[in-house]
């Protein structure tokens, strides 16, 4: 059996920490994710999908609890070592690509191989392009950021997110931005990624029409789990 994918125990999160604005937007969070899942992440504006998914992430730290990534506790690790840990296990698809306008999608997709090994080799480039090929982009792996449509860039952002070939993908509302057939085609085009490679989605959607065709949805309200009926 492979290790889960994600595992978060008793998860808490609170800002403002010894300040009298000190509160609590995580309160005691659960939560296993089996490899290959693809799960959608819903709740209330507020409720603290964003907070979470960045715990998740290893962008942000817990005030408390425990979780693991593909069987690899955080607890203990240094910052350093966390880096290491996402770069390797984890892809990020945000709202806004973050791509870099200025350069093509295939410079923009090998950018974690590159920043990964520090120098680049013609293997990256062949990578880039063959997963570029997979979600649909072959045409335009040569133009620039700058020049695509919305729905083409964000296509751009989850083959750089999948390129290191992570444990688990996090999507904080990757459609967000897009019109209803742009965010189709995206979404269809993580689920045949998730169906082929196996690689474990959550996605955070604000869409019902979205959450239905996912696997499982996880429910937050208040900074719980309501529901996660798989
Ligand atoms: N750095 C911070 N300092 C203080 N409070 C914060 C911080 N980040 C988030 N919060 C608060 O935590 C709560 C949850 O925010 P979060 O962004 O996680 O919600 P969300 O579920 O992602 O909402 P949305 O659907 O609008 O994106 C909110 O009340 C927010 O104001
Ligand atoms: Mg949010």
């Amino acid at each position: 059996m492979a290790e889960d994918a994600l595992v978060l125990t008793d998860i808490r999160k609170s800002f403002n920490v010894g300040s009298p604005a000190e509160v609590e937007i995580l309160h005691g969070i659960g939560l296993t994710l089996e490899p290959g899942a693809f799960c959608a992440l819903i709740g209330p504006s507020g409720s603290g999908k964003s907070t979470l998914l960045n715990i998740i992430g290893l962008l942000d730290r817990p005030s408390a609890g425990r979780l693991a990534i593909g069987g690899q506790a955080t607890l203990g690790l240094d910052d350093a070592a966390l880096t290491r840990l996402r770069g390797r296990s984890i892809g990020f698809v945000f709202q806004a690509h973050h791509l870099i306008p200025a350069f093509t999608a295939v410079e923009n997709v090998m950018m974690p191989l590159l920043l990964n090994r520090g120098w680049a080799d013609a293997g990256m480039r062949i990578a880039a392009e063959a997963l570029l090929d997979r979600v649909g982009m072959a045409r335009w792996r040569d133009a620039r950021i700058a020049n695509l449509s919305g729905g083409q860039a964000q296509r751009v952002a989850i083959a750089r997110a999948l390129i290191m070939e992570p444990v688990l993908v996090l999507a904080d509302e990757p459609t967000g931005n897009l019109d209803t057939a742009a965010a189709d085609g995206v979404f269809d085009m993580m689920q045949a990624m998730n169906r082929e490679q196996g690689m474990t989605f959550l996605i955070v959607t604000h869409d019902p029409r979205l959450a239905k065709r996912c696997g499982r949805v996880i429910e937050l309200v208040d900074g719980q789990v309501i529901g996660s009926a798989s």
